[in-house]
Formats: structure tokens, sequence, C-alpha cells
């Protein structure tokens, strides 16, 4: 199999491509250079996708059996690289994300929920996390891809992915924090189900659809009842070695401390339907996600290895800010001893 990844240095990229060249495929990666060196074993293609005679260039490195675009957001950047590599392309393959839901996270999403109005030919320089538009934008790049391709693309829409070379700052805040010790704060209910993937499973599973000539969309999440906010804190507890005790302090006292949800601390998020993305044409289509705590021991190892994501902006924004985790773990303290001295 030959295969093209758009992008390929940062985190689900890599992965694609460390499991592609694990089974022996040939891998091009185009991407700027401007991330780190392309992983081993591969043909690297350096170009702006938002250039269009460096898109041109690329194709002259065709055809493949496959093409991934795994970064793709701006619709008109997506488009683009769709119209130049598909007709060169077996498969294409376009990786969106859980946020093309309309209804996401309000309401539970399977494959047949709506999905947001996003424009195929939106074009813009930049954009940022802030401004709201991720979901829209990557509706439009799924239109987009389904355009150019003629509703033969496979699409795949993850929820939240975590692994070695997460960049996010999600899973990594978490191990560093329970590394530090001591009494730490847990939001909610350790009850709280959750959906986070492997990246090294979403890759495998991009790549066996690949090969199998899949296309239409498939959700990429844990099963619905399988994983708990509670077993994600005792994994983090049980790889990093730690001694600390999490403090569980509820929604509504995390919403009157201000803390931003989702990101403050990471993975918190309170709207109905964020852990309720319905997983099962993908597991009935042999998606395999990996025990939690598998991810989360094979993460801290990674970050003890010396492993250096790519620096993101985002991930500054992960993190309770330690004054407020003090008041909080402080207002704990004073509620558990009321509580002791009353019996
Ligand atoms: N993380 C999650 O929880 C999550 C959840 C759902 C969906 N997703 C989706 O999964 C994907 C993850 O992407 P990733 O960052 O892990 O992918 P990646 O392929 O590992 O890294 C991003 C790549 O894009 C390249 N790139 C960026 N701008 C470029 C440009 N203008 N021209 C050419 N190459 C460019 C970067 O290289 P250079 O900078 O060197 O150009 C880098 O190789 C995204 O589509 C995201 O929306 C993520």
């Amino acid at each position: 199999m030959r295969i093209l990844v758009l992008g390929g240095t940062r985190f689900l990229g890599r992965a694609v491509v460390d499991d592609a060249a694990g089974r022996g495929w040939s891998v091009t990666v185009f991407n700027r250079g401007s991330s780190g060196p392309a992983p081993e074993r591969c043909e690297a293609v350096q170009g702006d996708r938002r250039n269009v005679a460096d898109l041109a260039r690329l194709a002259g490195h065709g055809p493949w059996d496959v093409v991934v675009d795994v970064p793709g957001v701006i619709p008109a950047e997506v488009r683009d690289a769709a119209r130049v590599l598909a007709p060169l392309a077996g498969r294409y393959v376009f990786v969106s994300t859980v946020s093309a839901y309309q209804d996401w996270p309000a309401q539970p999403v399977d494959e047949g929920s709506p999905r947001r109005a996003g424009d195929p030919d939106v074009d813009v320089a930049s954009w940022d996390w802030g401004a709201g538009v991720y979901g829209i934008y990557k509706a439009g790049a799924e239109a987009a891809v389904e355009r150019e391709t003629d509703g033969q693309a496979l699409i795949i829409r993850p929820g939240v992915i975590l692994g070695p070379w997460e960049y996010s700052g999600r899973l990594t805040w978490w191990l560093e924090r329970i590394a530090a010790g001591g009494r730490f704060v847990a939001p909610g209910d350790p009850g709280t189900r959750i959906q986070p993937v492997d990246v090294r499973d979403v890759a495998a599973f991009v790549l066996d659809h690949a090969a199998a000539a899949s296309t239409g969309v498939f959700n990429l999440a844990a099963p619905l009842d399988r994983d708990t906010f509670g077993g994600l804190i005792d994994a983090c507890l049980a790889a990093t070695g730690a001694a600390g005790a999490p403090v569980w302090v509820t929604d509504a006292q995390l919403q009157a401390a201000d803390l931003r949800e989702w990101t403050q601390p990471p993975l918190w998020r309170t709207a109905t339907g964020t852990w309720q993305v319905d997983p099962s044409r993908a597991l009935a289509a042999g998606f395999a996600p990996r025990p939690l705590a598998d991810t989360v021991r094979d993460t801290w190892a990674w970050m003890q290895d010396g492993g250096e994501p790519f620096e993101d902006p985002r991930a500054a924004m992960h993190a309770i800010p330690v004054a407020i985790e003090r008041v909080l773990l402080a207002t704990a303290a004073d509620a558990a001893s009321l509580a002791s001295g009353a019996k």
C-alpha cells in the first residue's frame, strides 16, 4: 500500500505514519517541516497546503492507494487538497471530530445526528479556538471532502484523543498534577462516564478501514458504559505511583469558582451529551479501544522518557489555576472537619 499523510508530525498524524510504516506500507508525509522532523521511514515532501503550487508539486509524487487528511480544518484548504489529491488516491480519508455535530455536546449523538451547517468553500488565513468556529469549519470541511470525492470518502469523527505525543495538555496535565502529590481537586463525581480514545487505536482504525476501502462516517469514542472519571484518576495514581488523594468537588462548586469547563480542569464538562457519543458503528466495524489505564500508563512512560510534545498555546489553558485549587481544597477540608465535629 502507498499512503500519503497530510500532516504527520504532531500527534494523530504521527501515529498514523508509525502504524502504516509498521504494516510495511510506503509512506509519504506532506507538511511545512516546522513541527519537527518527519518520522523515520517515510518520504517527506515539504510544502504549505495553503499554496496551490505546493499541492501541485506534491501531486507529482503520487498516485497513492490512500490519502489521509489528518489536520485539515479550514474548509477551502481541505477542499483544495481533496480536489488535487483525490483523483490520485484509491481511497480518501478525512479526520473530522464530534464537534461537527450540531447538537454536540448538548445532546447524545450518533452518525445519524445532524451536522452543523458548514460552508465547504469558507476560506480564512487563520482561526483560533476561542472563536467557536472549530466544529462549523470541520462540518464545512467534511462537506467539501464529500463533494470532491463524490461521497466516496471515509470520514472519522473522534471524540477526545489521548496518548503519547498529546500536545493539547489534557492527560499530560492530569498526570503532572497527580505526580506532584498531595490532595488534589477532582471534578464532579468519580462515577461520571467519559469516553477518551487512544491515538494509536484511532490510527489503526483509519488504516484498517482505508485498506478495506470503507466509506461513510464513523464516530470514534470509547464504549458508552466503560470508563469513568474516577477510573481515569485511579489510573493516573497507579501510573505515576504518586501518593496523592483526590478531593471530589461538585460541579456547582467548580462553576461557582468560575472555572472554565473543558480546560479547568481538562476533560471536565457538564453538558449532557459530552460523553454520550455513540461508537457502536465503529465498534461493530472492528474499532478496538484499549483500556484507558493502558493509555494513561503509556503516556506517563512517554513523558518520563523525555517525551516532548509539539508546543501548542492551548496546552497552557489546560489547568486548574493553583490559587483556585488551594481555595477549593481549603473549603473542602473545612467542610470535612465541620462534618466530623458534628458527629
Ligand atoms: N486531539 C483531539 O482530542 C482530537 C479530537 C477529535 C479530532 N481531532 C482531530 O484530529 C486531528 C489531529 O491532528 P494532529 O495535529 O494530531 O495531526 P498531525 O498530522 O500529527 O500534525 C499536524 C500536521 O499538520 C502540518 N501542518 C500544519 N499546517 C500546515 C500547512 N499550512 N501546510 C502543510 N502542513 C501543515 C504540521 O506540520 P508543519 O507545522 O510542520 O507544517 C503537522 O505535520 C485534527 O484534525 C483534529 O481536529 C483531534
